[in-house]
């Protein structure tokens, strides 16, 4: 038996106005996102903004439904729609934000498992990592280098 460690480094700014300038950019794309959210359930919005190479930039914000499971995150609703309008166009970075209506969200809000899940499977399909910035309405900002910082041990197709 041996062991294997398991570890990521991911950079912390003390607030948005530490990031780079094209990030506070994404991020402030990111909020207007985020406040379009659909989410009468659970009151939590979140806004997601993804920087192409092209330069473009789609966003997306959770759309919540009578019939829970059939909702959809704020990443993934971003992520697909990026993908269905540039199938061939590279995504460089994705800046996520969270604010709730019934309590201050200070902390940095990551992605869930399964948008991590979704982002990977276009970090495998380009081959190249996506840079993550996740906050929530205020505060600090963490910076992954790549999704598999957030998710190791990702499971792609080389596994089928
Ligand atoms: N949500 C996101 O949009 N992204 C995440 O990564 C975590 C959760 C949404 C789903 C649901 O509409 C609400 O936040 C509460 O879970």
């Amino acid at each position: 038996m041996k062991k294997i460690t398991i570890s990521a480094d991911l950079a912390v700014y003390e607030n948005n106005a530490e990031l780079p300038d094209d990030v506070q950019k994404l991020m402030q794309e990111a909020i207007d996102a985020r406040e379009k959210s659909y989410s009468p359930y659970s009151q939590f919005k979140v806004g997601a903004a993804i920087l192409l190479e092209n330069g473009e930039v789609v966003t997306g914000s959770n759309q919540e439904n009578a019939s829970y499971p059939a909702g959809l995150c704020a990443e993934r609703t971003a992520i697909f729609y990026a993908g269905a309008k540039y199938p061939n166009t590279r995504i460089l970075k994705m800046a996520l934000t969270a604010r709730s209506e019934k309590q201050e969200v200070a902390v940095p809000t990551p992605p869930c498992g399964s948008c991590r899940q979704a982002i990977a499977e276009y970090e495998v399909k380009q081959d190249q990592p996506i840079e993550i910035f996740f906050m929530g309405e205020k505060g600090k900002v963490v910076k992954a280098q790549s999704v598999s910082d957030l998710l190791p041990l990702i499971f792609d197709s080389t596994y089928l």
